[in-house]
């Protein structure tokens, strides 16, 4: 089934990035790329001094990298240690880490360090008290009015129910001492993903929101935006979550869309007012600096889109061990902090981690986000420009719609320049050649990454994607031959290289935009294999649910009835976006009295 022929060579030695797909005349359109030393300098405007990281999450790393030298691999999780929060005010903590004992590798005894972090730590996550969220029934009014199976509808009660468990507020201690936590205080209360995810997360509360929807949980849902906007107005951008360890990079901005939604089932003009300055903000902060790359048409036209970038180059403060391992074989510094920021331009994206960013899909260290133009990034920029276009125009301010208008204009065709393949039926991730710090490019086809991801579909999210019929029927044939398709959904990818965004895992998010977009379309092919794959989908959560209790963060779509696993931390459990996305399918495709819900 595996198509791919790993991409790279030595470094210094020529060699094309991306394999034609079988067909054998496309690579007579191959241009030979070097890549060079050229690519691992940071670009310039972000080569200065770094400051250095908090004080307290300094400290926090270096009780993370004792734990793990005292307390062994196994079962190990980073993260755990820097979302501990401080007894002690951090003099007195270091002063007591200090004290303990240690043998030359620098560990602990078990015993003592036990001790020492049970004296002056509060638990992960106990700066975060449950709170049950005020809008929630245990049966809400017009809840799925079109499930009428039994079975189906009282598990969809349960995982509504759920929202409960995954409610959360900022207890009072960190706005008194914020200096003794790393969690951010937020004004409102929260839904987490659960798990190891202790904290509100970005691009998850999308699909929090279209289950919160479902559920009719609105205050719940406009509680999660004005989190996300005091972001921006702290920070100017929305984190990739609420802790200071997230503060130098994004996710996947989906603010625009959560906004759209609640506008469409709430009509709160109000809200919507409210929200578009933070929109338009954070606009600006993926749509100029880094983030930033022009790609030049035969006829010097120029095509402005975006890429992920995350301005950080140290190892990420939650994964800091492990970065730090996968690193321990550069030997320069300056490679090495590249390396650390495609790291976190990877978490950037939400993919991390796939074989998608990889030059090499078997060598890890080969990641290069920051040099690849995505496909799905640059759809959901154009979904904000629609979105702002839209709701400023239901709010009265016509200029900014018409501007807005304008620039969605522009970059609905530069997708369609850099990434549409009409040959392939699908849009491509474009790599960007030499030295990915020149801004100005020049567009190649062999730049396009034509192997088959998840992501080459989600342009048919964007409503000026979807609402085109002749593409639509292209897109939904490319699809179903893409091998992408699973007896349980669609795969992130083909490669199964151990990540956990590649095949076999499933994730909810993915498969919700492309069931929608092609549910959306108009096209009743499309809608059916939407609601084919919705089933599938549906049916594989339920199943699993069924035999572990719990709904999972990603699906294995080999086989009906599995959780997926890979990456870098073990399966977790709880689960806001697969919650958010079982209730959106079963309000937008019911599920029929006769229809079993068995694998
Ligand atoms: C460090 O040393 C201790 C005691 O000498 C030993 O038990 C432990 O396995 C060592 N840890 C590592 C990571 O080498
Ligand atoms: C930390 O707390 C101790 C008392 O436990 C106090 O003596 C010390 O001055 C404090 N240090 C700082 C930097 O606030
Ligand atoms: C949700 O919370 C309830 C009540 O605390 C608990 O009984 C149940 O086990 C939880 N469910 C899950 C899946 O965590
Ligand atoms: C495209 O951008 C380049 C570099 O900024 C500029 O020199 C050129 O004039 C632009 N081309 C057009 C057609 O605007
Ligand atoms: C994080 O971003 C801030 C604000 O742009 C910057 O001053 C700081 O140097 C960055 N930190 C790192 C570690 O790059
Ligand atoms: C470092 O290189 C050695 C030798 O090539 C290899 O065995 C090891 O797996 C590498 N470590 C990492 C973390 O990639
Ligand atoms: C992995 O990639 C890095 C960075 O390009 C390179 O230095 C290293 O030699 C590669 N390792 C292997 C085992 O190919």
């Amino acid at each position: 089934m595996e198509v791919s022929i790993p991409f790279s060579k030595p470094r210094n030695s020529s060699t094309t990035p991306f394999p034609p797909p079988l067909l054998l005349f496309l690579s007579l359109l191959l241009t030979v790329i070097s890549i060079s030393e050229a690519s691992y300098s940071p670009c310039a405007s972000h080569s200065g001094p770094v400051k250095p990281t908090t004080p307290l999450l300094n400290f926090l790393e270096r009780v993370q990298e004792t734990a793990l030298r005292t307390f062994g691999k196994p079962k190990f999780d980073p993260k755990l240690y820097v979302d501990l929060s401080l007894k002690r005010n951090l003099s007195d903590s270091e002063l007591g880490f200090d004290k303990l004992v240690r043998s030359s590798n620098g560990s602990v005894s078990v015993k003592d360090l036990s001790k020492y972090i049970e004296n002056y730590f509060e638990g992960a996550g106990d700066d975060l008290v449950y709170a049950k969220p005020e809008d929630f029934v245990p049966q809400p009014k017009g809840f799925l009015p079109k499930v009428k199976n039994q079975e189906v509808r009282n598990w969809a009660l349960k995982v509504h129910s759920l929202w409960k468990n995954l409610s959360r507020k900022v207890s009072a201690e960190v706005r008194k001492r914020p200096e003794l936590h790393t969690l951010i205080p937020l004004p409102d209360p929260v839904i987490i993903p659960g798990s190891r995810f202790r904290e509100v997360y970005y691009w998850d509360s999308y699909w929090v929101i279209r289950g919160l929807l479902a559920s009719k949980m609105y205050d719940t849902a406009k509680a999660i935006v004005t989190n996300l906007i005091s972001l921006i107005e702290e920070y100017g951008h929305v984190l990739n979550g609420a802790r200071t360890y997230y503060t130098n990079r994004s996710q996947p901005p989906l603010l625009s869309a959560m906004v759209h939604e609640i506008y469409k089932k709430t009509g709160d003009l109000e809200f919507a007012k409210e929200c578009l300055p933070a929109l338009i903000k954070e606009h600006k902060f993926w749509t100029s600096g880094i983030h930033k790359v022009t790609i030049q048409d035969a006829q010097a036209r120029n095509h402005t889109l975006t890429r992920y970038y995350a301005t950080w180059d140290k190892p990420r403060p939650e994964s800091s061990t492990l970065d730090k391992e996968f690193a321990s074989n550069i030997s320069s510094v300056a490679e090495r902090k590249h390396f650390y920021r495609e790291v976190a331009s990877t978490a950037e994206s939400g993919w991390d981690f796939s074989t998608r960013w990889m030059r090499n899909p078997a060598n890890f260290t080969t990641l290069a986000t920051t040099s690849v133009l995505p496909v799905d990034l640059n759809a959901f920029i154009l979904g904000i420009e629609l979105d702002i276009s839209f709701l400023s125009k239901v709010t009265g301010d016509y200029a900014v719609s018409k501007h807005f208008l304008k620039t969605s204009q522009a970059r609905k065709k530069a997708i369609e320049f850099v990434f549409w393949n009409a040959q392939t039926g699908q849009w491509h991730d474009y790599w960007l050649s030499n030295s990915h710090c020149k801004r100005v490019q020049t567009w190649k086809t062999s730049n396009q990454n034509q192997k088959a991801f998840a992501s080459n579909f989600i342009p048919l999210w964007i409503k000026s994607f979807y609402s085109d019929a002749l593409l639509v029927d292209k897109v939904t044939k490319s699809l179903r031959k893409s091998g992408l398709v699973h007896p349980a959904g669609i795969a992130t990818s083909l490669t199964n290289s151990g990540q956990q965004w590649d095949f076999p895992n499933g994730w909810a998010p993915i498969q919700h935009m492309i069931i929608e977009g092609l549910a959306r379309s108009g096209s009743k092919e499309a809608r059916s294999v939407a609601e084919d794959i919705a089933v599938r989908w549906i049916r594989t959560n339920y199943v699993t649910f069924k035999k572990t209790g719990t709904m999972h963060e990603k699906y294995d779509v080999e086989k009906c009835g599995y959780f997926g696993g890979g990456g870098e931390y073990v399966p977790q459990t709880g689960f806001g976006w697969s919650n958010g996305v079982v209730l959106a399918l079963l309000e937008e495709f019911g599920w029929p009295e006769d229809l079993s819900i068995a694998c």
